[in-house]
């Protein structure tokens, strides 16, 4: 039986990031999930040649856009939620918690007065459990917090797209010890998507492959359930946390994280232009904690 929706990956091998674009087949109405903004860290320059390939398929298959999802405020890379909302229309949305997101990070780095933490950056904020439509496919957003305060995961048709909560069964979870974040409620957040029906497909927002494996992003409950190196049934609440909490201790902060979250923050727009014509990423000087290990973010 064919499905009634169609899903594209798209990886970028730059951020490790998986984005989406879903749709359905007999509407042709999609909703794009998680698109990347390229940055170039060194000449601080932003690009659009990875949602422009997003572009491209959505004009190949004559799609039309209605959402723009994001499964959180990314933290490695910068949303392209905005270019894309400018050039195919779709509401962009995020889950409601953002605003606590917004609230922490407008401190950390000092955002101009008129920054608002509101969530009025985005078309649409999900309240825990709300159903959406993208054309005659159901779907239903679920709060799972714990990487972020903020974290939502889509359920669409057979396949659940579950931001950076769980990774491939070989690679375990994401970390959560970004501010707002915590281990205890990403394990229960974990195990309300992991008590989904087994056979539902899990679509995740990043791959780290160990050595030897290629790249991969789609997997099921019941592989997940069976195999995953952090939370496979069987992996207890306190077991968890305390394997979570020691690895982040580790964890070097993310090379693209004081880029990303202050543009991801305000649903993908860049900052305000000033009076010289440029817009300016801020750094705060001594505000994150430093770990010397890998900069990963499971
Ligand atoms: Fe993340």
């Amino acid at each position: 039986m064919t499905r009634r929706s169609h899903v594209q990956p798209f990886f970028d091998p730059a951020t490790w990031t998986v984005s989406y674009v879903v749709w359905d087949r007999a509407t042709r109405i999609a909703a794009v999930i998680d698109p990347v903004l390229d940055y170039d860290f060194k000449s601080g320059r932003t690009d659009t040649a990875t949602a422009d390939r997003l572009l491209a398929y959505l004009a190949q298959e004559q799609l039309r856009v209605e959402w723009i999802l994001e499964t959180h405020a990314h933290a490695d890379h910068l949303s392209a939620a905005r270019y894309l909302h400018e050039r195919v229309g779709g509401k962009v949305a995020i889950g409601e918690n953002i605003r606590q997101v917004q609230a922490i990070f407008k401190k950390i780095y000092n955002l101009e007065r008129s920054f608002l933490p509101d969530g009025s950056q985005f078309d649409h904020l999900f309240k825990d459990g709300e159903s959406l439509r993208i054309g005659e496919l159901e779907a239903t957003a679920l709060l799972v917090p714990g990487h972020t305060p903020a974290d939502m995961a889509y359920l669409i048709d057979d396949a659940v797209f579950v931001g950076d909560t769980l990774f491939l069964p070989d690679v375990g979870t994401a970390r959560a010890d970004f501010p707002g974040g915590d281990a205890h409620q990403l394990y229960a957040s974990i195990r309300r998507l992991l008590a989904l029906p087994p056979q539902t497909r899990m679509c995740g927002c990043h791959d780290y492959p160990p050595p030897g494996r290629e790249p991969q992003w789609e997997t099921t409950v019941a592989q997940q359930r069976a195999n995953n190196i952090h939370v496979r049934d069987g992996i207890d609440e306190g077991t968890f946390v305390a394997m979570r909490q020691a690895r982040d201790a580790t964890l070097e902060v993310p090379t693209l994280l004081l880029p990303s979250i202050q543009v991801n923050v305000r649903g993908g727009q860049l900052p305000p232009v000033e009076e010289n014509g440029v817009a300016y990423l801020r750094i705060p000087l001594n505000a994150l904690p430093r770990a010397d290990g890998p900069p990963a973010h499971a």
